[in-house]
């Protein structure tokens, strides 16, 4: 049996550098109909650190265009890193906000402050502002290690401008400032600060910060819970107060630092950073010279019950091919005929007997000794990965994802695009993103099992062609 080589588990309908490493999507925006995505990003090698910004382009969120680096550590303020940040348009000009990060400053931790670049060419040269770094230092009680990752808003009275904090090493915070020119900032303070560390961690990194439909959403990922949070909420121009304790955006424990913007058809659209699992140091060179990957572009909107949904944007679907009917029912287990690959989606709605435990198995060896395992437990009303049996990197630690709705019954939406898992639940009201490195060329299968009671599903699925 042919064994695939590390680079077969390289997504493709997932954004990721040709090389070297990546972390999170910045200064994501449309113009005149290409989609941007820069992305912090390691040239010289596979692992975090030497932060420069790169460059990708995109005309229908599917296929992505590598372009030459946009943004590089070459000034003082910047010469440790030019770590994450967002964009903006005024005309035909590009601003670009990001957190210049300095070597030698007389504070401790990674120095952090919010830094300009201006493109007034359409994206193809950037020019670092002159009045750089915009903020000196980190406002009092947030430490120089603890303030930075940027989002840019327009409102009547001007810019303002939410920055990633820490109040004293021990509370996240959103940070507020307000500029009519996006050059001098003036310093509104803290537009939330946490009071539950122990739930919601200590530095809220690259907050996200934006008003759908008639509530403010803020997503940050907090310090150290390696995932991100969202909150929906009420903005009264100085503080946000979210309606509720922040949820998990995203469970399974490798969705980190999303970026949104509102594309010309006026969506909301999210990328996040998923992490590789099979190399959790990332500060070593990761063995298969790429590491890193986006999440597909996800449109956000609200549920009527004001709740957060995430559903992947519809251009997804043009990868779909041979569309077929799926219908199974099992007491044990049973592979499924007519779908198998490691590039493809299924849509089903998978039913089991009161308060049974059934699921779906993917990526699954013809002898069933590999396979990732996606188990709804309708007694405990959870959903979770088990990734087991799934191949290499099988760390474990994400938190099951409470079922959505009521009932034995769910609607699954699961895309499988080579190392990269993501599943949408009952509509997007819940998601599951994961990553799972098969070891088996022949690890392509899919089964229906039931683990108490009996399971059935019902769906269509696709095979997935460029
Ligand atoms: C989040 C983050 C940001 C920072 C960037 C550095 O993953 O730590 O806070 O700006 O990555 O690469």
């Amino acid at each position: 049996m042919a064994v695939p080589t590390l680079h077969s588990q390289r997504p493709t309908a997932h954004f990721t550098a040709e090389r070297n490493w990546i972390n999170d999507p910045n200064g994501l925006i449309q113009l005149d109909s290409v989609y941007h995505l820069f992305y912090q990003h390691n040239p010289n090698g596979p692992f975090w650190g030497d932060m420069h910004w790169g460059h990708a382009t995109s005309r229908d969120l599917v296929h992505w265009k590598h372009q030459p680096l946009a943004l590089f550590p070459d000034h003082n303020y910047d010469a440790a890193g030019v770590f994450s940040g967002c964009a903006v348009r005024v005309g035909d000009v590009v601003y670009f906000h990001y957190t210049g990060v300095q070597v030698n400053t007389p504070v401790s931790g990674a120095q952090g402050r919010p830094c300009l670049a201006i493109s007034r060419d359409g994206l193809r040269t950037f020019e670092k502002h002159p009045a750089n770094p915009l903020v000196a230092e980190p406002p009092a009680g947030v430490g120089g290690g603890d303030f930075r990752d940027h989002s840019i808003w327009r409102e009547a009275d001007g810019w303002h401008m939410a920055v990633g904090a820490s109040i004293e090493q021990k509370f996240g915070a959103v940070w507020h400032y307000r500029s009519d020119d996006l050059v001098k900032w003036d310093d509104l303070g803290p537009m939330i600060v946490d009071d539950a560390p122990a739930r919601n961690g200590q530095m809220w990194e690259c907050p996200d910060f934006f008003a759908l439909g008639n509530q403010h959403v803020l997503l940050t990922s907090p310090i150290p819970l390696a995932k991100t949070i969202s909150m929906v909420g009420s903005w009264n121009g100085r503080t946000f107060t979210p309606a509720a304790a922040p949820r998990t955006h995203v469970y399974g424990g490798c969705f980190y630092a999303p970026q949104s913007f509102w594309d010309e058809a006026g969506r909301r659209i999210e990328i996040g950073w998923l992490w590789e699992k099979d190399q959790p140091q990332n500060r070593q060179p990761h063995p298969r010279g790429w590491a890193g990957a986006m999440s597909l572009p996800r449109v956000l909107s609200l549920a009527d019950n004001g709740a957060l949904l995430a559903q992947p944007a519809p251009e997804i679907e043009r990868l779909r091919r041979d569309e077929r009917a799926l219908e199974a029912a099992t007491q044990d287990e049973t592979v499924l005929e007519n779908i198998a690959g490691d590039y493809l989606e299924m849509h089903v709605r998978l039913e089991a007997s009161a308060g049974g435990r059934a699921g779906i198995a993917v990526r699954r060896s013809p002898d069933g000794a590999e396979q990732t395992r996606i188990i709804c437990d309708f007694a405990r009303r959870e959903l979770w990965v088990d990734r087991t049996h799934a191949g290499s990197g099988t760390d474990d630690n994400a938190d099951p994802c409470p079922l959505p709705s009521a009932g034995d019954a769910i609607d699954l939406r699961i895309l499988i695009d080579h190392s990269v898992l993501e599943i949408y639940i009952d509509g997007g009201r819940a998601c599951w993103i994961d990553r799972i490195y098969p070891a088996r060329a022949d690890s392509i299968g899919v089964s229906l099992f039931a683990e108490a009671g009996i399971a059935s599903l019902q769906g269509r699925a696709w095979e997935w062609a460029e």
